[in-house]
């Protein structure tokens, strides 16, 4: 008897015996007959009972959803006209003479069978069903050929995979640390990796070359569709490299990956500079699978009589963006309302818009609009008849902020943002430092650890702000994918940056001190990147969130729903950490606190 998986069987088997095991999906009963499609990861196959086999027709009867069932039987073909194509295993079914009920099952909270949207607290408490279901099998197969492509990839091309440990000490990538408290060493703790940033860069120190890792990361920072507190890094870092080396070894993997798990080719990442990114999509992770630029109008409004924009023209540091809106002249005052609202949400103080019909401009502002700045206006844009422009006026980077997410809603309305469709490419030349919008301090753009553009160094005492950083991202379809950057091998390079984020002596040797000391025996050149494997998974199959693509993620609460975690421990427990909480939670079952 051959033990056959649910998606094996094919019309040329048909004659053979067959032993299959799986849940039940679905089940019908018809002429007497019971039919029941049963599943398992390879796929369905139709099996029938009927009524001459007696012992086998008793246990297929009692069948319900997702019991687990254990046949065996001839495989046949399906009668003609009752194929099934849309399944592999659609022309044979298998006529069961020995059954066995394996395991039974309560009723599902929800159905396993379809691909219909449920409620994601459920999916997440129930994530063994959830995960039975076809979506997620699919989505954690090409997750899996993803991380297998990339790990062949760097293989090939001479890297290690290199573990790293979690319990470690702090390193900062601008999150909060996960802290586990050390029972040996009461009141100390070790801090989970926010990534394994220091620990490869000592790799190369280490003399190692070519690292690699598929590195788990944990950070302590506000949930977001495309964020979980523990996610997967594709971990890189390389000696005697420059940036274009690094690029050309990413760019490389991604293409290898795409190619190998979609079949898709994607073009030459075309490679932006972080001010132009900026200037044209009001981003510095542009959505490029659509146009629609930013337009600059500025000057077209010095000599206009709407004040409210011929003043941003007055003072400086001011952005007048003008956006096509195709087809946008057929929207009514209303839609316009609640565009303007929406435009709003993104901080906007309000909207203007200018309509270009057959029966010429139209605009809240159109008795205010020469016929020159309109002409400007469709110039600037390459508005049509039937297009509206869109503008928004304010302080240049809250102009492009606003204006970028317009960008993305009308991509949006437009259908333009295919899943489909994939357009990646660089971001480089970003600054080192930026103020923190909330302190005022200097903060790192990326990280401490990134090296300053060539010739930049002499901007250290008078100008940090305007310092470039040997720093690129690689971006898909408007996702940041990664960050990466060439370091500083040179301790007293390593030592100003920590100086000028306000480090003291004494908390540069207590923090880093390690990793100041492995800088002053022969640090080689290096460098490298990490690409979020949970995002890269994300897009390639299409989802809308990071969820989706991992087994056992947290709920938008950064909750387990399925183990309820985190949850409070028992007395003993803290105590033997030497731990008190202020917060009386109250444990369950193993004891209280
Ligand atoms: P960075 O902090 O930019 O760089 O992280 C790299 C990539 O990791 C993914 N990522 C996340 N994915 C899911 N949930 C999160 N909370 C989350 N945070 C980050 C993103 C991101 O682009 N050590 C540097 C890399 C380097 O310089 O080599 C680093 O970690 O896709």
């Amino acid at each position: 008897m051959h033990k056959r998986s649910c998606g094996e069987l094919r019309a040329v088997d048909a004659g053979a015996r067959a032993e299959l095991s799986g849940w039940v999906h679905r089940r019908r009963d018809h002429g007497g007959l019971v039919f029941i499609d049963v599943r398992d990861h390879d796929g369905i196959t139709q099996i029938v009972f009927a009524p001459q086999e007696l012992q086998a027709f008793a246990i297929g009867e009692s069948l319900r959803s997702e019991d687990v069932v254990r046949v065996r039987g001839a495989v046949r073909r399906r009668p003609a006209g009752t194929e099934n194509p849309r399944l592999p295993t659609g022309e044979i079914e298998l006529a069961v003479d020995e059954a066995e009920l394996v395991s039974r099952s309560l009723t599902p909270p929800f159905p396993i069978t379809g691909d219909e949207d449920i409620d994601e607290s459920l999916r997440l408490r129930y994530r063994y069903l959830d995960l039975r279901r076809h979506k997620m099998q699919r989505n954690l197969r090409i997750r899996h050929r993803i991380v297998k492509a990339m790990r062949d990839y760097f293989d090939d091309h001479h890297f290690l995979e290199i573990e790293t440990p979690d319990l470690i000490k702090s390193t900062p990538e601008g999150a909060r640390d996960y802290l586990v408290p050390s029972r040996l060493h009461p009141g100390t703790f070790y801090a989970l990796p926010q990534s394994p940033q220091i620990l490869k860069q000592i790799c190369m120190i280490g003399g190692l070359g070519r690292y690699m890792q598929i590195a788990r990361c944990f950070r302590d920072e506000d949930p977001r569709a495309d964020r979980q507190p523990e996610f997967t890094q594709l971990d890189v870092e390389m000696s005697f490299v420059d940036e274009d080396e690094v690029l050309e070894i990413m760019e490389g993997c991604m293409r290898f990956v795409w190619r190998r798990v979609l079949e898709v080719e994607p073009p030459a990442f075309p490679r932006l500079s972080h001010a132009e990114a900026m200037r044209r999509f009001g981003s510095d992770k542009p959505d490029l699978r659509f146009g629609l630029e930013l337009a600059d109008v500025l000057d077209a409004f010095r000599e206009s009589e709407f004040t409210l924009f011929r003043r941003l023209t007055e003072e400086d540091g001011h952005r007048i963006v003008a956006l096509r809106y195709p087809g946008g002249a057929s929207l009514s005052r209303r839609e316009f309302d609640a565009l303007t609202e929406t435009a709003k949400s993104f901080g906007a103080l309000g909207l203007v818009h200018v309509s270009f019909t057959n029966d010429g401009v139209r605009s809240p502002i159109a008795k205010f609009l020469s016929a020159e700045t309109a002409q400007a206006l469709a110039h600037a844009t390459g508005a049509q008849t039937g297009d509206a422009v869109l503008l928004v006026g304010d302080a240049s980077a809250r102009a492009s902020d606003i204006a970028g997410k317009l960008r993305l809603e009308l991509g949006d309305r437009l259908g333009l943002r295919s899943t489909a469709d994939f357009a990646f490419c660089w971001i480089v030349g970003f600054p080192l430092f930026e103020r923190d919008p909330e302190s005022g301090a200097i903060t790192f753009a990326h990280h401490p650890f990134t090296s300053p553009a060539p010739g930049q160094e002499r901007l250290f005492d008078t100008d940090p702000l305007a310092m470039r950083a040997l720093h690129y991202d690689m971006v898909l379809n408007g996702y940041e994918l990664g960050s990466g950057s060439i370091r500083n091998h040179r301790p007293e390079v390593q030592r100003k940056i920590f100086q000028l984020l306000g480090l003291s002596q004494l908390e540069i040797d207590e923090r880093f001190g390690f990793f100041m000391e492995a800088l002053q025996y022969g640090a080689p050149p290096h460098g490298g990147m990490a690409l979020g494997v949970d995002r890269i998974a994300m897009i390639a199959c299409g989802e809308p969130n990071i969820r989706e693509v991992i087994a056992f993620p947290k709920n938008q609460a950064f909750r387990d729903m399925m183990m309820d975690a985190p949850s409070p421990v028992p007395k003993g427990q803290l105590d033997e950490l030497s731990l008190r909480s202020t917060t009386a939670v109250q444990a369950t079952a193993a004891g209280t606190t």
